[in-house]
């Protein structure tokens, strides 16, 4: 029996260690389809989004209710085989979708085979028209056949940018494939996720050790003494009770749940962190806690973190820099000062003004700002697309907006 080895290597790319980039977001799409045939459609869920995120650095990521952030989370921590574009992490590229590849096939074939028969009808037309104005059989024959092999090459060419095409493609697709299939554990390991909802995230039938050392068990860590004992230092870490380990998840209140779910992140000893908005659910004094212990645990072990939140006032002080993110796209990023200084989307300032403030008077007068997409863009002439303003801020915006909101950025 043949034995094939496969010489493929999975991408890595260098530039991006060196930069000090922990994770690399290009072109992330993810869409989901419901139902079949003609009753499908699809919806967008992340569409385009592109971002780098810089060793140690806090990103943060804002937006409305259903705008993709949980999904875009999901999406880098490998929970869903994504639609299209590329996320690399610690520069090895652990997730990419073949959306675009295989479009690029079908659309050479459909826009081939029209192009063929486009010209078949044109072949037919000129050798119709010799045949009425050529009478010589012998001069006819032989520019008949001249119109052939013109055609009948221009027919090859097209045919063999078809193959030409999906060759390419193809070896694409199987790099990507290759790729998704040998990302290493280990370092899949060192990405975490706290999840959005502390009570749908931990199963009410397993006791808290056994929730917390589930990643353990993955990895493939079975010592019995040494799991135990890594929970009890996680639950420490956390600011819980070691005894707690023996409970069952209903048995703890909201903020203790969501302690629950760090500690299970924390036990991987992960250097990349995505928070799905751990303390929307929570109140007030127990938001500050656990925002300072996800501060201190930042500090002692150098996390990089993914904070995703859907009001501006809670990322403003946690993050260095905050993405905000509409209907999928992000619409503007910037450093946490610049946006709150600055901001220049409308629907940016659509959120800012929805923070309350804390002094009564100004309350009283504050004018909240509704984003109405229709009134306040007209994308019908140039569509937009990500800039970069001034150095490291972006916004979603079409030549003429950018004109404008650079004027605005003078003024201030
Ligand atoms: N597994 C799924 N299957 C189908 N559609 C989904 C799935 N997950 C999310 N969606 C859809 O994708 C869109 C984005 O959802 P997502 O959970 O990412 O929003 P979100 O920004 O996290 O919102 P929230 O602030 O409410 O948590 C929604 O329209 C949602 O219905
Ligand atoms: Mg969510």
């Amino acid at each position: 029996m043949r034995i094939f080895k496969e010489k493929r290597s999975v991408t890595y790319r260098p530039e991006l260690v060196e930069n000090n980039i922990e994770l690399s977001v290009r072109h992330l799409k993810q869409f989901f389809k419901f139902g079949h045939g003609k009753n499908a459609f699809i919806t967008k869920a992340v569409h385009d989004v592109s971002f780098d995120i810089k060793k140690g650095e806090c990103f943060g990521v804002v937006g409305e209710s259903g705008c993709g952030k949980t999904t875009t989370g999901r999406s880098l921590i490998r929970l869903y085989n994504i639609t299209s574009g590329s996320v690399y992490f610690k520069g090895y590229r652990i997730s990419a979708g073949k959306r675009w590849n295989e479009k690029e096939i079908k659309w050479s074939r459909i826009k081939g085979n029209r192009k063929i028969k486009e010209l078949k009808v044109e072949q037919a037309d000129r050798i119709k028209a010799l045949n009425d104005e050529v009478s010589d059989q012998a001069l006819l024959a032989r520019e008949i056949e001249k119109v052939n092999k013109e055609y009948a090459k221009k027919i090859a060419d097209i045919k063999k940018h078809i193959a030409d095409v999906k060759k390419e493609q193809k070896e694409i697709i199987k790099q990507i494939t290759y790729d998704t299939r040998h990302v290493d554990k280990k370092l899949m390991s060192k990405m975490q996720m706290i999840f959005q909802d502390p009570v749908d995230s931990l199963d009410p039938r397993m006791t808290v050790e056994d929730i917390i050392q589930e990643g353990l068990h993955i990895q493939g860590h079975y010592n019995r003494f040494e799991n135990s004992q890594k929970v009890k230092d996680a639950l420490v870490k956390v600011g819980l009770l070691p005894e707690y380990s023996s409970r069952y998840p209903h048995e703890f209140s909201g903020g203790q749940r969501q302690r629950i779910g760090i500690a299970r992140a924390l036990i991987m000893n992960p250097d990349f962190l995505i928070c799905d908005e751990p303390i929307s659910a929570l109140d007030v004094s127990i938001r500050a806690q656990i925002i300072n212990l996800l501060n201190n645990l930042k500090e002692e072990m150098g996390l990089t973190i993914m904070f995703i939140a859907h009001d501006l006032s809670v990322v403003k002080y946690f993050c260095d820099r905050i993405a905000v993110m509409y209907f999928g796209k992000i619409v503007e990023l910037a450093t946490s000062d610049e946006l709150f200084k600055h901001p220049l989307h409308p629907y940016t300032r659509a959120l800012l003004s929805a923070i309350p403030k804390p002094d009564p008077y100004t309350e009283k007068k504050r004018q909240r700002y509704v984003y109405n997409p229709s009134q306040e863009h007209d994308y019908s002439k140039e569509a937009p697309s990500l800039v970069e303003i001034v150095p490291g801020h972006f916004v979603m915006a079409n030549s003429e907006e950018i004109a404008k909101y650079k004027k605005e950025l003078k003024k201030d």
